[in-house]
């Protein structure tokens, strides 16, 4: 394939030439089975696949690799299926999010190392999406990502449950005694039951409808279950478009601009999304060369309502969503607050490519009229406490508790409050404000989703459910309460969060944007100092390995928490000059 320069598809440097090189890299394709009429002068379109059995939400993506191949094969594309790293939020410790600059780093050097044109991203569990639209955007080479899809509903003895949200519900209920270990237990098997990712509008469904709001998804895409026929019909239609990406010479960069992130910032927030997908979105947009500072969100917070009727924040699962008309209908019902042309990897805009999306359900996807949380579903905190921002999903929190000032309660870690939280003789009322220190990108290390403290017993024991809790970690997207995160600058590199003790007032202030430390100066200088001085501060800097890069390179959560020098792209050439050609 030539283009208008007279130059080849990148491919065509390994394929070509008959020479020693051509003849071994096609020997590596005849080795496989492949006939040279297979692959010869056609575009190749790599498959990242993150399959993984240590990643469940992503277990059955060797079956949609397959079907995308069907689709690379029917378009006159040859398919090159290669293994990413995966991260699985239930196996991988001391937490995924730990190793997502990681993956994205390995996706974005074999899309530049490999004999591709184009790509298709296969992802599902909740970093490996971003992971790959990270290295996807840096390599900049013709990409497209298709997501595993949601699992079924959840059914326990006729309820229906969502991951993980009624799980860590019904903990709360084990906790405070009012189910049994063996109840409990039976829940295992009946709320994980079918093949994708977690069914509420946790991180893994909010990243897949900002990929249908990027565009770097084809239309429709983000919701289909994953046990759901239509999720292989999709992919196979996939694979086709990659292939008429390759022809037409679409990068992400044309994709990703700064409208398109606006579309995917406005439908997180019109979702009641993730709060960890401002961290990615943050970071992606990132190695676009774009900056989405904070500002921006407290811009766009106010105006967007939540019109995802979904657990976390409302009561539906994401197989309602889909049957209601999933991302199509989702974006036409806030088609006026939208870029409406940015276009989609199959080249067409959203406002052609939803315009002729119905919803099916009104009580799912809501009119904008009757949201569930009319504005700002999320809210951006600054004040003494967090003098770079920090995060609180509204719409995931008790509207009794999104103004309150009480008294700190502190834990100096993760492993600290796992320590103590039930001790029956912790100094604590229902009024407290829970904080942990040392969670953070440093301090945790990686941010582990450890924001969501769970109760003391003896407050659940009487009948409270919620709590005002402050840390500079990060909380599941299926997770809920007043829970205040990403608290920057994190308490592992001074912060003033590492300055707060027991016993300090802190006002929170959700709908004024304001998170305060009402401790006076003075005191705060005598506290700084003596943690300066104290062995506390000093983090372990590791000598070899990824921990070594991790430490001196990751960045605060305002920044997405990507690596300094990974920011930004340095595109792949696309297409390269031949001789005889
Ligand atoms: Fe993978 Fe929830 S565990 S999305």
């Amino acid at each position: 394939m030539t283009n208008s320069n007279g130059k080849v598809l990148r491919s065509e440097a390994w394929f070509g030439p008959r020479d020693l090189e051509g003849f071994l890299h096609r020997s590596g394709l005849k080795n496989q089975g492949w006939d040279e009429d297979s692959f010869a002068g056609k575009p190749v379109i790599g498959i990242a696949n993150s399959w993984s059995e240590a990643t469940h939400c992503n277990a059955h993506l060797r079956v949609i690799a397959e079907h995308v191949k069907r689709g690379v094969i029917a378009a006159g594309g040859f398919p090159l299926e290669f293994p990413t790293i995966s991260l699985g939020e239930f196996f991988l410790t001391p937490t995924s999010m730990l190793y997502r600059n990681l993956m994205a780093m390995d996706v974005e050097e074999m899309i530049r190392g490999l004999p591709i044109d184009g790509v298709v991203l296969l992802s599902n569990c909740d970093k490996t999406t971003p992971a790959m639209l990270m290295g996807a955007a840096s390599a900049d080479l013709p990409a497209i990502i298709v997501t595993g899809g949601p699992q079924l509903k959840g059914n326990w003895r006729g309820e229906e449950l969502g991951s993980c949200t009624d799980c860590r519900r019904y903990w709360s209920e084990l906790r405070a005694g009012t189910i049994t270990q063996a109840e409990y237990d039976s829940m295992e098997e009946a709320i994980y039951r079918s093949p994708g990712h977690c069914m509420v509008m946790g991180t893994a469904s909010t990243m897949s409808v900002i990929c249908e709001a990027l565009g770097m998804t084809p239309p429709g895409g983000a919701a289909i279950p994953g046990a759901d026929s239509r999720r292989r019909v999709f992919a196979e239609r996939a694979g086709a478009t990659a292939v008429d990406l390759v022809r037409r010479n679409t990068r992400p960069s044309e994709l990703l601009t700064e409208e398109a992130f606006e579309n995917a910032a406005l439908s997180l927030l019109a979702l009641g999304g993730s709060t960890n997908a401002i961290i990615h979105l943050t970071a992606i947009a990132g190695r676009a060369g774009i900056d989405l500072p904070l500002a921006k969100w407290e811009e766009l917070s106010d105006r967007v309502p939540v019109i995802a009727n979904l657990k976390p924040s409302g009561k539906y699962l994401m197989e309602d969503f889909f049957y209601a008309g999933g991302a199509p209908a989702f974006f036409k019902k806030i088609l006026h607050l939208l870029n409406q042309d940015c276009v989609n990897v199959n080249g067409k805009t959203l406002a052609q490519n939803v315009g002729d999306a119905e919803c099916h359900n009104d009580d799912v996807i809501l009119d904008p009229g009757h949201a569930l949380y009319p504005d700002g579903g999320i809210s951006i905190l600054k004040g003494t406490l967090a003098p770079d921002g920090a995060v609180i999903k509204r719409s995931a929190a008790s509207s009794d508790l999104l103004q309150h000032t009480g008294r700190a309660v502190v834990f100096s870690s993760p492993a600290d409050l796992h320590r103590r939280i039930d001790d029956p003789d912790l100094d604590v009322t229902e009024n407290d404000i829970l904080v942990m220190q040392d969670a953070g990108p440093i301090g945790g290390p990686g941010m582990p989703e450890a924001g969501f403290m769970p109760l003391p017993r003896k407050i659940l024991e009487q009948g409270v459910r919620d709590m005002v809790r402050i840390s500079d970690a990060r909380m599941s997207g299926t997770a809920f309460g007043t829970v205040v995160l990403h608290v920057a600058p994190e308490s592992a590199i001074g912060g003033p969060l590492a300055l707060v003790r027991d016993g300090d007032m802190i006002s929170l202030d959700a709908d004024g944007g304001r998170l305060d430390l009402l401790v006076d100066d003075d005191e705060l200088r005598r506290r700084r100092a003596d943690l300066e001085s104290s062995e506390a501060v000093t983090h372990m800097q590791p000598e070899r390995g990824y921990m070594h890069v991790y430490n001196r390179h990751v960045m605060q959560a305002q920044h997405g928490c990507d690596f300094d020098f990974a920011v930004g792209r340095t595109p792949v050439a696309t297409h390269v000059e031949m001789e005889g050609h």
